[in-house]
């Protein structure tokens, strides 16, 4: 009977770059970008010598990865339950109202991007949002207008 390894070995499997090294090269490509450019992405398969679907997968499959530019300043807002039942619908259109950054996309100029996330652990706060990681609770939407003025990128 063949071991484990000498099967996945004889199968490819086991060859290949050593575990995690597809989600270091990601983190260092979003580091320099600030998201995962299509170029980078291929020349990091490359590098690894991995196929391009694979890297594509695994910058697919955790939310930190991002595939498109972001804006210069990041609007993070919290649709957990608690935030959810408290009016974060109404906090992210104030949002997105005054940044023109659509959900989930950014404004024009490249100044906001707009993003819903889950539960950020601050629930008894609801509704809240990040501002470039700064919490902010116990939003409204006249609030959230307000600090989108007050925290203006430059
Ligand atoms: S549900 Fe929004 S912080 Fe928990």
């Amino acid at each position: 009977m063949a071991r484990p390894n000498s099967t996945l070995s004889s199968q490819g499997i086991a060859s290949g770059p050593r575990p995690g090294a597809v989600l270091a090269a990601l983190h260092d490509l979003q580091e320099r970008h600030g998201y995962l450019p299509e170029d980078g992405l291929r020349a990091a398969a490359k590098g690894l010598g991995v196929p391009l679907g694979q890297v594509f997968s695994v910058a697919a499959f955790y939310d930190g990865f991002r595939l498109e530019p972001r804006g210069r300043c990041l609007v993070e807002v919290c649709q957990g339950t608690a935030c959810h039942v408290r009016g974060a619908d109404g906090v992210a259109r104030a949002f997105q109202d005054e940044t023109g950054a659509p959900v989930g996309g950014s404004s024009e100029d490249m100044a906001y991007s707009v993003e819903n996330v889950r539960c950020i652990g601050c629930c008894s706060l609801a509704p809240v949002a990040r501002i470039d990681g700064q919490v902010f609770a116990r939003l409204t939407p006249k609030k959230a207008r307000s600090l989108v003025r007050r925290e203006a990128p430059q």
